[in-house]
């Protein structure tokens, strides 16, 4: 399956299909120096693949986790590919999950002022979110891609098989992900979350997702407004978030738990119940004062209140700017007492 996004310049393929990754040499020009981003923790068998595909390959290994989507790693690829002798005409490849794709892709933008860069998404999260839309970034200071570039890619490959060897509370934290449109953009994939087997239904899920956030990122490429949608769950998620050294959660879990205040009374229990289908948490023991305090440094926080995303009925979301109380409200039904 191809789906297309449709750019006014620089649109591209999202070419989903299993065992695809045998044939990214057919679709993607390797005919060229190749730069291959994996991290530690992505099974080699994957880069390697890609590899055997490449004219002139050279594979880089960084460290896996959030932590490698520094300055300090986007200088060392960046000094890799000049000591490899890389041209304007050459291209990088990302084989890994969001952390990956966010540093290649800003090192792909910012090579010779661009260089070709394809993405080939190996984790849930990436595959059905952040592979699509051209965000790049590092993070900086303990700010989260605070430094970085819309840059699209050349072509996203999308291979469910890779998802095999993925562990699966990373699994379910791509899942929050998907759901969160879902409750947004898609109430017939909302159905799926709450009446259907998610896992028997992954290809559904992620072209489901693929197509939502395809539309989001066609009408509106530079998050001027539609594509804020896609943050429904995040302001109190990224809260939750710049906690997580005491939490330890992943982003779509932090996700997870921002969703659940900014549903209606009436949709928060189902909401709720197809969260705990996924394993994805639905309480956490935090302060509600801790999480209005990060929430107030969040860039979504205005002088007349905060922006915010709610939800009343699957598939229609609602844009406003809510008060603290309000939110404060809200933020009871996922703390733990
Ligand atoms: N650019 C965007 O639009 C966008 C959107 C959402 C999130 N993000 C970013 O994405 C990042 C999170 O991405 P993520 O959840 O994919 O995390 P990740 O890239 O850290 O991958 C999660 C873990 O899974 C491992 N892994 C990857 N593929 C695997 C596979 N097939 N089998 C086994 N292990 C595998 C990785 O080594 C890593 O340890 C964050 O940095 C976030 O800021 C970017």
């Amino acid at each position: 399956m191809v789906i297309h996004v449709a750019l006014n310049q620089n649109g591209y393929d999202i070419c989903f299909s299993h065992g695809i990754l045998f044939r990214a040499g057919e679709i993607l020009d390797l005919n060229r120096k190749v730069f291959i981003v994996t991290d530690t923790g992505v099974p080699p068998v994957y880069a390697d693949t890609l590899l055997k595909q490449c004219a002139q390959g050279h594979v880089y290994t960084i460290p896996q986790g959030e932590r490698s989507k520094s300055i300090f790693q986007f200088e060392a690829l960046l000094s890799k590919m000049l000591e490899l002798g890389f041209t304007r005409k050459d291209c990088v490849v990302a084989v890994g999950g969001g952390v990956v794709g966010d540093l290649a892709g800003f090192t792909a933008a910012s090579y010779m002022r661009g260089v070709d860069f394809y993405n080939v998404p190996t984790t849930v999260l990436s595959q059905v979110d952040s592979s699509i839309g051209g965000k790049t970034a590092v993070n900086l200071n303990g700010i989260k891609n605070i430094v970085g570039a819309f840059y699209q890619p050349k072509a996203v490959l999308i291979d469910p098989d890779v998802l095999k060897t993925l562990p699966v509370r990373h699994i379910s934290n791509g899942l929050a992900e998907a759901l969160k449109m879902s409750l947004t953009s898609d109430g017939a994939l909302f159905d799926l979350f709450e009446h259907g087997d998610v896992y028997e239904n992954m290809d559904t899920v992620i072209t489901r997702s693929i197509e939502i956030k395809k539309s989001v990122v066609e009408q509106d490429e530079k998050e001027q407004g539609l594509r804020k949608i896609l943050n429904f769950g995040h302001t109190i998620g990224h809260a939750i978030e710049s906690e997580e050294d005491l939490h330890g959660l992943y982003h779509g879990e932090c996700v997870a738990l921002g969703m659940l205040p900014m549903c209606g009374t009436q949709l928060r229990p189902r909401v709720k119940k197809a969260l705990e289908k996924l394993s994805l948490p639905t309480e956490i023991e935090m302060d509600e004062a801790v999480i209005m305090q990060a929430m107030k440094h969040d860039k979504k926080s205005e002088s007349s209140g905060i922006a915010v995303t709610t939800v009343n009925t699957p598939g229609a979301y609602v844009s406003s700017i809510m008060q603290p109380e309000e939110l404060m409200d809200r933020l009871q039904c996922i703390i733990k007492r």
